[in-house]
């Protein structure tokens, strides 16, 4: 095994959404997860607002550099390699990312690395528990996203078995705190009322869970409805809304699926590890379950610590690291960044033209052009 020392030492920028956050890894080991959110910011419109947050990356990123370089302990000409998220996301959003992935990248002459960010939801796991087994079973869970992912490797080969048709799972937790007007982002809210509340109290749909019915895909907005109707009801007898029960009952009905469907994929595939990620895999309950769900049949669960399932640097530095011990080719110059990137592409490597020669990237440094190309990114941000 390498020692500590010759393990790539990367930092990684996240931007995909209200995060800014950078992280630093050597290898397999968090060094630094510097994370700075603007979420106060959006709570009064209830939802993220994309220029809002541009603007606020703008304002975040060098002092989260700067914060992530001094707790690593690192000088910035150590580094193997600049990772950044450069999509799914929001494009002003992640635009800001990239640019500043480049600057940092061209003025340090280090290799720049485009990653997923699904995949590097899954990739942080390393940080926490060690290599990822080949092949990995993920549950993806965020406020953007809700997937069940087949990862033979997470630097290459990433399978989507079945997704959420209409809202992903961290959605329908904000959509349900708006009803009960618990305020915005409505997953760690709706968490703590539910541990005052009964799980069992309000029998609400577990969508997609019909013989007839795709095994592996999800649907949570019959669910939200269901729920806002309920309490609409409630609301219209002129009774109290018991919250506590409606939280518990609409987690238990989430919960419940995302657990029965990740484990019967594990099965149905022959994977004895589940790792969860997303925001919502820091979801108190979904933990529980899947840690008894996992344990009954046999398979190994992995869920990194809260702070690591939420947006941060520290993931996308995780991904970068791995691209680089792997050896995986790094992006060009003018990577750009990709809203609706698909989670089969884990980063976006430069293009090889027929005499073996990367586009833009490397030895071939046309300063200008990057530096006019990050100024015209950060201005339209
Ligand atoms: O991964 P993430 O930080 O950002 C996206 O990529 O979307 O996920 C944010 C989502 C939000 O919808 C938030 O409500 C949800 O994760 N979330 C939770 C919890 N903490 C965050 N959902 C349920 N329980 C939690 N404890
Ligand atoms: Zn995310």
């Amino acid at each position: 095994m390498a020692r500590k020392a010759d393990e790539p030492l990367v930092l990684g920028i996240e931007t995909s959404c209200d995060e800014t956050g950078v992280g630093i890894v050597r290898g397999h080991t968090l060094l630094a997860d510097a994370v700075a959110s603007s979420v106060d910011e959006h709570a009064r419109f209830g939802g993220v607002v994309p220029e809002v947050a541009s603007r606020a990356h703008l304002e975040a990123m060098v002092p989260t550099i700067q914060r992530a370089l001094k707790e690593a302990g690192v000088s910035a000409k150590d580094l193997d390699g600049i990772a950044v998220t450069a999509g799914p996301g929001l494009a002003g959003a992640l635009l800001v990312g990239v640019s500043a992935a480049k600057a940092y990248a061209y003025a340090l002459g280090k290799p720049l690395y485009g990653v997923n960010h699904l995949a590097s939801h899954i990739c942080v796991d390393q940080l926490e528990h060690g290599p990822l087994p080949e092949p990995t079973m993920a549950l993806l869970v965020s406020g953007g996203h809700s997937s069940l992912l087949l990862a033979p490797d997470i630097t290459s080969d990433v399978r989507p078995l079945g997704s959420t048709i209409d809202d992903a799972a961290g959605e329908a937790f904000d959509k349900v705190a708006r009803v009960l007007n618990l305020g915005f982002p409505g997953g760690p809210v709706i968490d703590r009322y539910a541990r005052e509340g009964n799980p069992d109290a309000i029998r609400f749909p577990r969508g997609l869970t019909g013989s007839r019915d795709p095994i592996y895909d999800f649907s949570f907005s019959g669910l939200k409805t269901a729920v806002a109707r309920w309490i609409e009801a409630k609301r219209a007898a002129g009774e109290e809304v018991p919250v506590a029960d409606v939280a518990a009952s609409f987690q238990e009905a989430v919960v419940d699926v995302l657990t029965r469907k990740a484990v019967r994929a594990c099965k149905d595939e022959g994977v004895d590890h589940l790792m969860i990620g997303g925001g919502v895999a820091a979801n108190t309950r979904l933990r529980a379950m899947a840690q008894r769900r996992c344990e009954d049949a046999g398979i190994t669960l992995r869920v990194p610590r809260p702070k690591l399932c939420t947006d941060n640097g520290a993931m996308v530095a995780a991904l970068g690291a791995e691209m680089v011990a792997r050896g995986r080719a790094a992006s060009s110059w003018d990577l750009s960044a990709d809203s609706s990137l698909p989670v089969t592409e884990t980063h976006v490597p430069a293009e090889v033209d027929d005499h073996g020669h990367a586009h833009g990237h490397g030895h071939s440094r046309d300063h200008d052009h990057v530096h006019e190309l990050s100024k015209k990114n950060l201005y339209e941000a």
